[in-house]
């Protein structure tokens, strides 16, 4: 039909030629063409998979919504605090009362055996204990009692610093805190990190009788992978 029309309308043209021009680049064309082919499905597969990391993020920011635990301390008392005068020997009991609270949805937090929990005083070390272990499930507050028990002996320049910032109210402690942590999300337990937390604590003071006032904390969190 369209043959016909043509023929008719321009009886002329050479139609062999004209049929020899279309082929040639028609050969050559489907090869590239095939190759254009592979890049494409190359690049439809790369995109595909950028689409669904995208889309597994997007998930888990959106459904799984990761939020970091807070903790706080509830109170901060002294079991014991004895110095003797004359070897300069200290012997503490601190009873510090944790609160942590995990605020997320999906993911629970396993707080595994193996912590450790010291206080320093001027690179002595005062004290140490260890966190309880336990799981603790969503949107779950527990409040935790750390004891920390330990005997030193103090230098005598240290301990006279230690007089001195007793007497001024102003006592700075070292508190580390290593606590093997494991994730749990959709009841899949993920890979198991060690999250090191260092704090410069000052306090007002240290009497056995007295409870200890919080001036101020700085925290510093590192995680081990
Ligand atoms: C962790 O400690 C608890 C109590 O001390 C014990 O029952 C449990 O078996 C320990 N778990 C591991 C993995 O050591
Ligand atoms: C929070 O978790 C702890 C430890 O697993 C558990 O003893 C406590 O009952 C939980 N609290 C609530 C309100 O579910
Ligand atoms: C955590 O503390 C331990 C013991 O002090 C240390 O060996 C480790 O390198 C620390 N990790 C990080 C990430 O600071």
């Amino acid at each position: 039909m369209v043959l016909a029309e043509q023929g008719g309308d321009s009886p002329l043209r050479p139609p062999p030629h004209r049929r020899n021009l279309p082929r040639y680049h028609s050969h050559r064309s489907s090869s590239s063409c095939s190759c254009r082919c592979c890049w494409c499905w190359c690049c439809c597969f790369l995109l595909l998979v950028l689409v669904i990391v995208i889309a597994i993020t997007a998930y888990i920011s959106l459904i799984i919504k990761p939020r970091v635990p807070t903790y706080s301390v509830d109170d901060f008392s002294i079991g014991d605090l004895n110095l003797n005068p004359t070897d300069l020997t200290i012997r503490t009991k601190f009873i510090v009362t944790v609160r942590a609270k995990n605020p997320n949805d999906m993911i629970g937090i396993w707080y595994k055996n193996g912590s450790y929990v010291a206080i320093s005083y001027r690179n002595t070390l005062l004290c140490s204990g260890c966190l309880p272990s336990f799981y603790q499930g969503h949107h779950n507050t527990t409040v935790m009692r750390v004891v920390l028990e330990g005997q030193s002996k103090l230098g005598a320049e240290v301990h006279g610093v230690l007089e001195e910032n007793r007497r001024t109210g102003r006592i700075p402690l070292d508190v580390f805190v290593r606590v093997p942590v494991g994730l749990r999300v959709f009841n899949i337990d993920w890979r198991q990190v060690t999250v090191n937390v260092t704090c410069a604590l000052v306090v007002d003071g240290l009497s056995p009788d007295k409870k200890v006032g919080i001036k101020s904390a700085d925290y510093k969190v590192d995680v081990d992978l």
